[in-house]
C-alpha cells in the first residue's frame, strides 16, 4: 500500500476552485522568465473561461500545491483559430484543438512534468478534435523541445504585434505514412532562412544534439 507521504506528484483536471493556486503558480513562472516575449501568459479571466467551458485545464500537484498546468481550447470557427493562418477548410477548423499556456514552476523543471501534462491533456481530447495546434516563440528552446518530443512540427512563422511565433501542428488521428526525402538543418537563430524553408513546404521536426539547429524535412 502506498502512503500519502510517498506520493511524488499527481495530475488532475483543474476547476474554478483552483484559480487562487493558478495565480500563484503563474506568478512564480512570470517572476523567473528571462524574456517576457517567450511566454504570453494567460489572464485569470481567460483561465476562468477555459475552465468554465471554453476548453479544459490540467494541473500537476506536489502535495496540495499546484506546480504546473496546461490548457486546451476548441476554437471551432472563431477568428482566433490558428487553422485560418494555415488555410484550413471548415471541416478541418472544427477538428482543431489549441494547446495553451503550458508552464511548470522553475524548481520542478527538467523532470518530465511538462511532458506528462501533455500526455494527460492529450488523453482527454475527444476523438472529434485531432488537429493539435500551438504557437511557440522561436527563442523558447524548452518549449520547442517539448513540442518536438510530442511530434508537433513547425509549419509556419508569423509576427504579431512585433512578437515572433511559430505555428506547431500535429494531426493525432494520422500516423506518419509519408517518407520524407528532402532534409535541411538550419541554425535556430536564422529566422530568414527558416521562413524560406517553411515557404518551400519544409516542416521543422527536431533539434540536433546540441540544440543549435533545427532539422527540417519535406516529402
Ligand atoms: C516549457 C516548460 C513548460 C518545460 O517544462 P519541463 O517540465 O521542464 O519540461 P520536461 O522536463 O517535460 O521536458 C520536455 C522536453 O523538453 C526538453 N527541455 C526542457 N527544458 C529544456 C531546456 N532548458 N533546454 C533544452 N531542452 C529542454 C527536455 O529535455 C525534454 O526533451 P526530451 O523529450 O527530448 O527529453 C518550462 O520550461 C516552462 O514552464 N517555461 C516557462 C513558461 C513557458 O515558456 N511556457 C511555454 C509557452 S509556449
Amino acid at each position: 500500500m502506498i502512503h500519502k507521504n510517498e506520493q511524488l506528484f499527481y495530475f488532475r483536471k483543474l476547476t474554478i476552485l483552483d484559480i487562487p493556486q493558478i495565480k500563484e503558480c503563474l506568478q512564480d513562472v512570470i517572476n523567473t522568465l528571462t524574456d517576457n516575449e517567450i511566454f504570453l501568459y494567460p489572464s485569470i479571466e481567460f483561465m476562468n473561461q477555459i475552465i468554465e467551458g471554453l476548453g479544459l485545464s490540467v494541473g500537476v500537484f506536489e502535495d496540495q500545491c499546484l506546480i504546473g498546468f496546461c490548457s486546451a481550447i476548441y476554437p471551432h470557427e472563431n477568428e482566433r483559430n490558428l487553422g485560418y493562418k494555415l488555410d484550413m477548410k471548415r471541416d478541418q477548423l472544427n477538428r482543431v484543438v489549441h494547446i495553451e499556456n503550458i508552464c511548470v514552476m522553475q524548481k520542478y523543471r527538467m523532470k518530465g512534468l511538462a511532458k506528462r501534462l501533455y500526455n494527460y491533456l492529450f488523453s482527454l481530447f475527444d476523438s472529434k478534435h485531432s488537429i493539435v495546434l500551438a504557437t511557440i516563440s522561436p527563442k523558447n528552446i524548452p518549449s520547442l523541445s517539448l513540442a518536438f518530443s510530442y511530434r508537433l512540427e513547425i509549419v509556419k512563422f508569423f509576427n504579431i504585434h512585433n512578437v515572433d511565433r511559430y505555428i506547431m501542428y500535429r494531426d493525432i488521428s494520422k500516423s506518419k505514412n509519408h517518407i520524407p526525402h528532402q532534409f535541411l538543418r538550419i541554425n535556430y537563430n536564422d529566422i530568414d532562412h527558416i521562413q524560406q524553408a517553411l515557404q518551400l513546404g519544409y516542416s521543422g521536426i527536431s533539434f540536433d544534439d546540441n540544440v543549435s539547429s533545427i532539422f527540417f524535412e519535406k516529402n
